[in-house]
């Protein structure tokens, strides 16, 4: 059963799941809140960034490239709803930038 592990500031969530589950749904589930609003690739609220793991994951899917960039997505950006667990993995909700 694939242990997913969630950094939100300097909080730290962890919880196991059935494989090939949906990490947001999984983690709103839990009362664990990775910010989100359209839960289909479109709003980009749910952006995290993978740390561990990122072999455990479904492979990062063409809406998510054309809503996060390229480039983001090749440092390990994700968007959550998107995103579907098949082992351990470890992710970070990255904090808004405030200036
Ligand atoms: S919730 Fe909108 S892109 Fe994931």
């Amino acid at each position: 059963m694939p242990r997913v592990e969630i950094k939100i500031g300097t909080s730290e969530h962890a919880f196991d799941c059935d494989e090939g589950e949906n990490l947001l749904f999984e983690a709103i589930s839990r009362s664990i809140m990775i910010p989100f609003n359209c839960t289909s690739a479109r709003c980009g609220t749910c952006r995290i960034r993978v740390l561990e793991g990122p072999e455990n994951l479904n492979e990062v899917g063409d809406r998510e490239v054309l809503r996060l960039g390229e480039e983001p997505v090749e440092s390990g950006y994700r968007l959550a709803c998107q995103t579907f667990v098949y082992g351990d993995v470890r992710v970070e909700v990255p904090q808004p930038r405030l200036f």
